[in-house]
């Protein structure tokens, strides 16, 4: 049985790749801050019949992440694919951007992505061969977004190290690809406060040639494409999926 384990999965995005991975017969370790919700989805995954772990993972600790991918690979063999995907996106204006408050965003959106992949890819190296797949955004591959700049520059940032991991890996067997969601429905998205909240969503399917917005499971399924053997030609690639948002809006 192959694993994936995924970071921030235990809600939104997250959530619904690791429903995706387990419908499709995988082992699923779900990660997260949020041990109750990660402990539904592994709950709601293993009463449908499928194979399901839950670790407690904050991704900006490398002991943190470094001890639960040797639990992981310890007990169940090393990853078939990892899915970094664990982020958040906070609203800060640029004149109220501390260093700390950019340095928090770049700690967990892509520095938290490196924690897990560096243990994750050491076994994969052994083991012949994986797949990576970490979440950039529209507002990291084209968008600037007013009062998340370092959101987008994280998100950028992510863009960087999959082309850059891509090439270096792929003579491992190892493909690392990223997936860039438009807006879709999630808490993150929903946050009035933080990002585009429920009627910004609403007004957002106006303009977006799909006609709505976008749901986890849209995304979802697109990473658990690139991490399976459909993909087998695809590394260093960060794929847009927006409904025609970035080539419909002009
Ligand atoms: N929703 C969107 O419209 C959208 C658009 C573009 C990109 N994304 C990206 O997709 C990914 C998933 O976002 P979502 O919309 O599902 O958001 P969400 O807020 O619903 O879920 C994010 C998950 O990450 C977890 N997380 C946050 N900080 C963490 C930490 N330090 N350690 C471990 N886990 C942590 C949260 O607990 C949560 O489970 C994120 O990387 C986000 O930036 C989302």
């Amino acid at each position: 049985m192959k694993t994936v384990l995924i970071t921030g999965g235990a809600i939104g995005i997250g959530r619904a790749t690791a429903k995706a991975f387990a419908a499709d017969g995988w082992r699923v370790i779900v990660t997260d801050v949020l041990q109750k919700e990660g402990t539904d989805v592994v709950q709601e995954i293993k009463k449908e019949g499928g194979s399901a772990a839950f670790y407690s993972l904050d991704v900006t600790s490398t002991e943190a992440a470094e001890k639960v991918l040797d639990q992981v690979n310890t007990t169940y063999g090393s990853l078939a694919s990892l899915v970094c995907n664990a982020g958040i996106a906070h609203n800060v204006p640029f004149e109220e951007m501390t260093d700390e408050k950019w340095d928090h965003t770049f700690d967990v959106d892509l520095k938290g992505m490196i924690r897990v992949i560096r243990p994750a890819v050491a076994g994969m190296k052994n083991s012949g061969g994986g797949t990576v797949v970490c979440l950039s955004s529209c507002m990291g591959v084209a968008y600037g977004w007013a009062e998340h700049v370092h959101y987008s520059s994280a998100k950028s940032g992510v863009v960087g190290l999959v082309r850059g991991l891509g090439v270096e890996l792929a003579k491992h067997n190892i493909r690392v690809n990223g997936v860039a969601p438009g807006y879709i429905r999630t808490a993150m998205a929903l946050s009035p406060i933080h990002s585009l909240g429920p009627e910004g969503l609403e007004k957002a399917s106006e303009f977006i040639p799909a006609g709505r917005v976008g749901e986890p499971e849209d995304i979802a399924d697109v990473i658990h494409f690139l991490a399976s053997d459909a993909a087998r030609y695809i590394t260093g690639q960060v794929v847009s999926v927006d409904g025609g948002l970035l080539v419909g809006r002009y």
